[in-house]
């Protein structure tokens, strides 16, 4: 892989991946505010899925290299209930070496996952998400279906908000109360359009996928009620994809901050 714009340009060696996507520093813990970043590959025709409906059929080994960099040292990855079915979320789990690197930055050792979903149509196969390394968050509405909440209690810690609607505001407002403020949002386009209209996104990790496919398997998203303005941070290449780094226009400094 190789830097062709940035702070950094030339060859950038494997282990050294992650440290191209540096969290911001945070002073005292109540002040930590969130950085959302949002990760998603996206081919030359703007399609989030390939023909099978999923993202794996237009990412590359280098987009996943880059994926796992993204989420190394994350607090939270973040998805919507239609992602975590679609893509069949396994576990989210650390190797050793990640867990020891981030026990020794004074994170736990490794990221927890949650899910935002209204219906808790959650695939609970025992080899799935739920058997994550930390117990799953998801986030839900004040009443719904009654056994899929009772299942997914068993398995997950389920937090339910007081109407019949999940606001993503309070999604992260929760993952900052529990100290989880180094947030990987992984999409959906659904979700990741609630994220961006709330103001929330700080970071745009977008792959450029080298091919034309069509837009049929892509959800639709509705429009952002204005427009989000980000700056080119970095471009990343290998084998014709791109690996591009947005931050938000007006970040504060720090944004570049430690890897
Ligand atoms: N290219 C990429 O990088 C990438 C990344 C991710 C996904 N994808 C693809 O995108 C497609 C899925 O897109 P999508 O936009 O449908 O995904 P999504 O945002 O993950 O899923 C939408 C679903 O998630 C739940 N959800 C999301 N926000 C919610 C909220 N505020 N309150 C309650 N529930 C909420 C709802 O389902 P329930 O209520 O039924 O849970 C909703 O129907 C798949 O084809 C997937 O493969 C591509």
């Amino acid at each position: 892989m190789e830097m062709i714009f940035g702070p950094r340009p030339g060859p950038v060696p494997g282990d050294e991946l992650p440290d191209h996507y540096p969290w911001p520093e945070r002073g005292p813990e109540a002040d930590r505010q969130p950085w959302v970043r949002a990760m998603m590959v996206g081919t030359l025709d703007g399609a989030a899925a390939g023909d099978d409906g999923l993202s794996g059929s237009i990412s590359s080994d280098v987009d996943r290299d880059v994926f796992a960099a993204v989420r190394r040292f994350a607090d939270a990855v973040l998805v919507g209930g239609g992602t975590l079915s679609a893509e069949g979320y396994g576990p989210l789990r650390a190797t050793d070496a990640d867990a020891a690197a981030r026990r020794e930055r004074g994170q736990a050792a490794a990221p927890v996952l949650a899910v935002v979903s209204g219906s808790l149509t959650l695939p609970l196969d025992p080899d799935g998400f739920t058997a994550s390394a930390r117990r799953p968050l998801v986030f839900t509405t004040a009443s719904p279906d009654a056994d899929r909440l009772a299942a997914l209690r068993e398995r997950c810690e389920v937090v339910q908000s007081d109407g019949d609607h999940v606001d993503v505001r309070w999604v992260v407002d929760q993952l900052r109360a529990r100290g989880l403020w180094r947030i990987v949002c992984e999409g959906g386009p659904g979700l990741l359009g609630q994220a961006a209209d709330a103001g929330l996104v700080d970071e745009v990790d977008q792959t450029i996928s080298p091919m034309l496919v069509g837009t049929e398997q892509t959800p639709d998203a509705p429009m952002l009620s204005s427009a989000r303005e980000f700056e080119l941070a970095h471009v990343l290449t290998a084998e014709s994809f791109l690996m591009c780094r947005y931050v938000r226009a007006g970040a504060e400094p720090g944004a570049e901050g430690r890897a």
